[in-house]
């Protein structure tokens, strides 16, 4: 019996050394993605402030859900409180005390929103600059514009930080963006933005947040890296089990502006954010609807 013990006692000691070096790769390995320094191409863009691009800018800003993640007076708001992952803070973004525009420069704008960066060339947690950084020149500096006409806030709030188990988790699951920096091509050359027409190519440019959740093909399924009881994704493509052949385009202009399908299911708003997209003129979301009949009709959960 002494010697069992002792020897399982060694085999926990071992265990725990053992875990304790893992962390500690864990925090170094995380630790070098998170203080990496990029260097983002330079845009020069010019940034508009008359009252339309203004308005502009503010309508860009509802429908991309910023507002959702920011704030309607953009005063910044938690965006996520989990020991097991940490606390990440979506910033005041007005000039108010604790707001960043007090002291961002237009590159750094550009920085933050298109290359998900921090003036100091490190990369922001989880603000979904990989779908911003298809946003134009045009649209991108609008939004720019909006962001510095608000009024000041005063709203302190304290720096985003990871949990250890939050960098294991950003460590052993690559399906959750933790970094988007690391996913956007800055290198390449800069994509072309289409028209603003109603076209399925502009709904393409419009439904660049979607995919997230009901996949690159937009068939569905289970969505990667949510909790477990999340519902999974619907197929919005045409092909079989989708519910959107029925619909008729007025139905899906309903359904976005009100969170009601047809059949009156009730899209609930904390995994379906339409009350983002509800913010879309009539005409953006007949693009977006053009969009989604242009895709291939495919199966449930071809993601
Ligand atoms: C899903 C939530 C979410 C959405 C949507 C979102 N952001 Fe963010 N954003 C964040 C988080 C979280 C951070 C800060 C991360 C950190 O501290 O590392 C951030 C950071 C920023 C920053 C840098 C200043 C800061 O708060 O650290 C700017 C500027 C910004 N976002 C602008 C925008 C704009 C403009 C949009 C829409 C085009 C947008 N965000 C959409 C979550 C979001
Ligand atoms: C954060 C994840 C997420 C994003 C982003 C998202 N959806 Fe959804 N969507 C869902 C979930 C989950 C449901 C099911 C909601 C429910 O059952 O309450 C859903 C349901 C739907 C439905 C209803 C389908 C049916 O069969 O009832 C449509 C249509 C839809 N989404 C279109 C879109 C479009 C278009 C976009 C982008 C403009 C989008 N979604 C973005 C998660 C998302």
């Amino acid at each position: 019996m002494k010697k069992f013990i002792k020897r399982s006692g060694i085999v926990l000691t071992a265990l725990a050394a053992l875990i304790i070096v893992l962390l500690i790769v864990v925090y170094f390995q995380t630790e070098a993605r998170l203080t990496k320094v990029y260097a983002p191409p330079t845009d020069a863009l010019t940034i508009p402030d008359d009252a339309e691009s203004i308005a502009n800018g503010k309508h860009i800003f509802q429908y991309r859900g910023c507002e959702a993640c920011h704030g309607e007076q953009l005063e910044g708001k938690v965006y996520l409180e989990d020991p097991a992952v940490g606390k990440v803070i979506a910033g005041n973004l007005t000039r108010g005390e604790g707001g960043y525009g007090a002291s961002f420069a237009d590159a750094d704008w550009v920085a933050a929103i298109r290359y998900g960066l921090r003036p100091d060339g490190t990369p922001l947690l989880f603000m979904p600059s990989t779908e911003f950084y298809y946003l134009s020149d045009d649209d991108l500096a609008d939004v720019i514009a909006y962001i510095k006409s608000v009024p000041p806030v005063d709203h302190i709030q304290p720096t985003s930080s990871l949990s250890l188990t939050g960098r294991a988790i950003m460590t052993l699951v690559p399906a959750i963006t933790f970094v988007p920096a690391e996913l956007i091509p800055m290198a390449d050359p800069r994509p072309v933005a289409p028209e603003a027409e109603v076209t399925a190519e502009y709904g393409a440019y419009l439904s660049m947040s979607c995919k997230v959740c009901h996949g690159l093909t937009m068939s569905g399924g289970v969505i990667p890296g949510m909790p477990s009881d999340w519902p999974p994704a619907p197929n919005i493509t045409f092909g079989g089990g989708s519910a959107l052949p029925t619909w008729t385009e007025q139905d899906f202009i309903n359904a976005l502006r009100t969170g009601f399908t047809p059949n009156k299911k009730e899209l609930r708003a904390q995994y379906m954010p339409w009350n983002s997209y509800k913010f879309m003129s009539d005409d953006e979301l007949r693009a977006v609807w053009l969009y989604l009949q242009s895709l291939p009709e495919l199966g449930y959960g071809n993601r």
